[in-house]
């Protein structure tokens, strides 16, 4: 037997000692578990199905979450108007401007001063 072929042999022998003894672990070893997290769902998306609601989340989730929005006190529509313009003006949202009013009508809706 050469020794090439002698190395080989013995490589092969450490590669199988080593699957051997991987396959052999105690499987609780690689068992992950699962946690149930509760979080809050309306700072996750603007909640509702509408026109408003779906041009919130298509046009104000891309620098912050709807928490920023959602925790904000009940404001005057007028507010909500400004609030959006200041959003796209000022922070650069790429709003279209047709989707402004539309946003700000949606928010008052949902947290508006009565
Ligand atoms: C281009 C990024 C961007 C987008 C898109 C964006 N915002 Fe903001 N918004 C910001 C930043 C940055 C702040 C934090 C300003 C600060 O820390 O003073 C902020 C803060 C706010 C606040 C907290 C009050 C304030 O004026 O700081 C509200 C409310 C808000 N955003 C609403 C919205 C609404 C509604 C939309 C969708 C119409 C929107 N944002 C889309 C960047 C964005």
């Amino acid at each position: 037997m050469t020794r090439y072929t002698m190395d080989a042999l013995l490589r092969g022998l450490g590669v199988a000692l080593i699957l051997g003894a991987w396959s052999a672990a105690p499987a609780h070893a690689l068992t992950l578990k699962t946690e149930t997290v509760h979080r809050p769902s309306s700072t996750r998306v603007f909640p509702g199905d509408g026109p408003g609601a779906k041009a919130a989340n298509s046009f104000c989730l891309m620098c912050h979450s709807a928490g920023m929005v959602m925790t904000q006190p009940d404001l005057s529509k007028s507010t909500w108007l400004a609030e959006v313009n200041k959003m796209k003006h000022v922070m650069k949202a790429p709003i279209p401007e047709d989707q402004v009013p539309v946003i700000a009508e949606y928010l008052y809706s949902i947290k508006g001063r009565k």
